[in-house]
């Protein structure tokens, strides 16, 4: 099997109790994910309305048009998740220009790229530069989800030219789509929130244990299942346990 994981997705998400930090693994047949470098990753990331219709090298107005277009809404109406970084200003500047609304966030452009295809969680699209293993990861629910996804692996020393060519990818500058990068037919998906989030609920602690929420989500089946699970650590007292 190929294995994707992020065991923490948010570092700084959770060390600091923001929302949206998750654990992460993406499983596929051998060859059903694309091994990815560690490096940085272009990305635009939306809904399974927006397939076809985004276009990586393409003025971020003219992006943000498609996607109003696909979901039949005003470009003031879509929100855009961008990650919160000195190389997005001019992305941002863009997307407020072209009158669309922005959620920065300080981390975690996976989570936020699932939330993208997940209709009602509150984020239109995902414009930006972020982990391009991440980006492999966000594939592989996109796949599940039938969502949008292009990427482009941000390749620019020599050291990182070498790298990537023994990694056996060919043409760094070449636009992934969902299914470039997480190409397998059977794709298994399953993410557990750490911190609450849009998705999921985060880990919450009871005296006896903790409880967790999880998404579970299969490409060949075509499911979306949530698991919600009570861990005990140790017996319950006299008055049992409190579930909500
Ligand atoms: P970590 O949990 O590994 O810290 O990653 C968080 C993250 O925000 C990812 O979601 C994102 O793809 C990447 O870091 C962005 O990298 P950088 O912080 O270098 O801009």
């Amino acid at each position: 099997m190929d294995i994707a994981v992020d065991p923490l997705e948010g570092t700084n998400l959770c060390a600091t109790g923001v929302s949206n930090s998750i654990a992460v693994l993406a499983a596929s047949q051998p060859g059903g994910l694309l091994h990815a470098p560690d490096c940085y990753m272009e990305k635009i990331i939306a809904g399974p309305a927006c397939r076809g219709a985004l276009d990586l090298d393409a003025p971020v107005a003219e992006n943000l048009r498609a996607i109003s277009s696909c979901l039949d809404r005003d470009v003031s109406s879509l929100t855009i998740c961008v990650l919160e970084r000195p190389r997005h200003e001019k992305l941002i500047d863009e997307i407020r220009k072209a009158g669309a609304r922005i959620r920065l966030i300080g981390d975690g452009d996976l989570s936020a790229g699932i939330a993208a295809a997940v209709r009602g969680a509150g984020v239109d699209a995902v414009f930006g530069t972020g982990g391009a293993p991440e980006g492999v990861i966000t594939a592989a629910a996109l796949r599940c989800l039938h969502g949008e996804m292009l990427g482009r692996l941000i390749v620019n020393s020599p050291e990182l030219e070498e790298r990537v060519s023994k990694m056996g990818i060919r043409g760094s500058k070449r636009i992934y789509t969902a299914r470039d990068l997480a190409p397998g037919k059977k794709i298994i998906f399953a993410a557990t929130g750490v911190t609450q989030g849009a998705l999921l609920s985060g880990v919450r602690f009871f005296g006896e244990g903790f409880r967790t929420h999880s998404r579970v989500m299969t490409r060949a089946t075509n499911k979306v299942t949530f698991v919600d699970t009570v861990h005990m650590v140790r017996p319950a007292g006299p008055r049992g346990v409190r579930l909500s």
